[in-house]
């Protein structure tokens, strides 16, 4: 697959933002390895309950923090102690901050580069998020708040790993501008509006259309409100139905692969959501899986596209892509970005903007 440089992004590879890099039960007290940014990385949560990631690449000697299962260290359950990790090799310390707070033999003091790299992390609604910044600078937008999902009439998500997708995540990215995939991929049919939102870090498409998958059989409109927050969390809200929002999250594994999670977050009839809600839930989580799987199967399968062959009837790729080079420019080029993509466009060749409207 392509790389962000042939697609002319930017100064980085890899785009500034908040990023899922796991599901909330996976992270225990038993460190793992993982593999975001071209970094290999360890998780692990403290004795506390909190959560934290670090550079997976012991400074002593280069050895992995996570990946061991036969050192006394690890047997002896002192991988873990309060919120530090201990390498499985000669038993340096490191606590939360990266920097070591112990090394077992040595009487000398401990050298100041005895440290390695960590990156924020923020745990919610059941996902680990990593604030990802090749400036290292300190977040510069919120995570969304995920209200829902500590609602007890929604039912909360049970998240689904998608695993790895060998595709740039600006083709995932296009797909917010992709009016014309809606019908053939999806069976969106009578498309009553499309309209694409602008907003510094947040991008929306709006749109009303039918939904073979998602609406129900009468030929009901769905509405769909589904927005980025930043260049890797997506979240829709559905009008169909059932009430939900879906969330899609990608994190670029390696320059051109990405890690993809989905979930739906779906709201129950009653007050507090009971076992039957439940397992319609999981069954309308599967529709919207399914439903995803579509875009999945499209993006696993095609070539780069750096410049799109545009028609009338398509809508802005040219400012999703304009839009995405703000995560991958140092901030203070961000703005002008921002700048130049904020407005709202309607793409015409619907119900509510005909193309005899659009002369
Ligand atoms: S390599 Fe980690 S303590 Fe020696
Ligand atoms: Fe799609």
């Amino acid at each position: 697959m392509a790389k962000t440089a042939e697609y002319g992004l930017g100064e980085y590879t890899f785009p500034r933002g908040w990023f899922m890099v796991a599901a909330s039960d996976e992270v225990t007290k038993k460190p793992i390895g993982v593999r975001f940014f071209a970094q290999d990385m360890v998780l692990y949560r403290g004795e506390s309950g909190k959560a934290y990631i670090m550079d997976a690449y012991c400074p002593h000697m280069g050895t992995h923090l996570a990946n061991n299962t036969t050192s006394y260290v690890v047997r002896d359950d002192s991988h873990v102690e309060g919120e530090s990790i201990r390498c499985p090799y000669h038993g340096w310390r490191f606590g939360p901050d990266g920097k070591c707070d112990d090394i077992p033999y040595s009487p000398a003091p401990i050298p100041k580069a005895a440290c390695v790299q960590t990156w924020p992390l923020e745990e919610r609604a059941g996902c680990v998020f990593v604030w990802y910044d090749p400036e290292n600078g300190t977040p510069d937008y919120d995570l969304p708040p995920f209200e829902e999902y500590t609602d007890p009439a929604w039912v909360p998500w049970k998240i689904d790993h998608l695993g790895e997708l060998a595709c740039h995540p600006q083709e995932i990215l296009d797909n917010m501008a992709d009016k014309a995939h809606l019908e053939p991929v999806h069976g969106s049919c009578d498309m009553q509006s499309f309209e694409n939102q602008f907003n510094d870090h947040v991008i929306r498409q709006v749109l009303k259309a039918g939904h073979r998958t998602l609406a129900s059989d009468g030929g009901d409109y769905m509405t769909n409100d589904t927005w980025y927050t930043g260049p890797g969390i997506l979240q829709s809200r559905m009008i169909g139905e059932h009430p939900s929002l879906m969330l899609i999250c990608h994190t670029p594994i390696d320059d051109g692969v990405v890690k993809v999670w989905h979930a739906l977050l779906v709201k129950s009839p009653n007050a507090v959501a009971n076992e039957d809600d439940v397992a319609l839930a999981r069954q309308y989580q599967e529709s919207s899986r399914l439903a995803f799987a579509q875009d999945f199967e499209i993006w696993g399968n095609k070539r780069a596209c750096i410049h799109p062959m545009m028609v009338q009837g398509d809508g802005p790729f040219h400012k999703v892509r304009i839009w995405y080079k703000q995560f991958y420019n140092p901030r203070e080029k961000a703005q002008d970005f921002q700048k130049r993509a904020n407005g709202t466009i309607v793409t015409k060749g619907t119900a509510s903007e005909p193309w005899a409207k659009a002369s």
